[in-house]
């Protein structure tokens, strides 16, 4: 796709984008993890590059190429994205949170490969995950970023049944300023070029992006948020 002809509209303004999805460790070789491939957060990154943004994407176990002009944090596990997302979330502008992290980790990490043993196999205990997207809006309320920072906080959440009432549930709980949410099942987001959503804000306003490239859809958030910025 090409990225030209784009408005500079976030020209110096600096971007936190996450992308991919994590992976909890259970010993040296296995983990637990999930299908999100990260292109929706690869769209965002090249699109607000293409826009004008100082872009930091954080991206967890992704199979991407690099895009040019972000600087880009890899990671593995919720708690080394919460780390780096944090951290780069100090004197952001907006932070826009695309990546899928793991809801809970298992509450211990072998140091050993686990042996397959003659009895049957021991449970996998779990611990629950920090809650990144919830955390940045409470630490930006506790005044624990850089004055009035970052300015916007967006979040994604794949829905199913009810999925706007549950959007809107969730943007309320997670104290976040954008939530862009989508169906899923049905061959839809989970690995394809395209996505559909609506767009929930915390001013009550909602924006329809229909079905197409997750160019799109990311064109669609950042308008919302060089709208908040401006
Ligand atoms: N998120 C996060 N930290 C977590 C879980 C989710 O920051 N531990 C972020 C995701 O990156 C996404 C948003 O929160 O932007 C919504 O994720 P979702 O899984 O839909 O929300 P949950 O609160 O985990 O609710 P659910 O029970 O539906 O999984
Ligand atoms: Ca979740």
């Amino acid at each position: 796709r090409v990225m030209a002809g784009r408005p500079r509209d976030l020209a110096g303004r600096k971007v936190v984008i996450s992308a991919g999805g994590t992976r909890e460790a259970l010993d040296p070789v296995r983990y637990l993890g999930n299908r999100s491939s990260g292109l929706q957060g690869y769209a965002l990154a090249r699109t607000a590059v293409a826009r004008g943004a100082e872009v930091t994407l954080v991206a967890a176990n992704v199979s991407l190429g690099d895009p040019a002009g972000a600087k880009v944090i890899r990671v593995e596990s919720a708690v080394e994205l919460r780390d780096a997302v944090l951290s780069a979330a100090a004197d952001a502008d907006a932070v826009v949170m695309a990546a899928a992290v793991a809801d809970f980790r298992p509450a211990v990490r072998h140091d050993s490969k686990i042996k397959k043993t003659s009895g049957e196999p021991e449970p996998i205990e779990l611990v629950k995950n920090p809650d990144i997207l919830a955390e940045l809006g409470e630490r930006r309320r506790a005044g624990a970023f850089a004055p009035a920072r970052p300015a916007v906080i967006a979040g994604f959440a794949a829905e199913t049944d009810d999925v706007l009432a549950n959007g809107k549930a969730k943007l309320a709980r997670k104290g976040c300023d954008l939530l862009v949410v989508n169906q899923v099942g049905e061959g839809l987001a989970f690995g394809t070029p395209d996505n559909a959503a609506t767009i929930l804000a915390a001013d009550g306003s909602q924006v329809e992006v229909p079905r197409g490239p997750k160019e799109d859809l990311a064109d669609a958030v950042w308008d919302l948020v060089a709208a908040r910025l401006s």
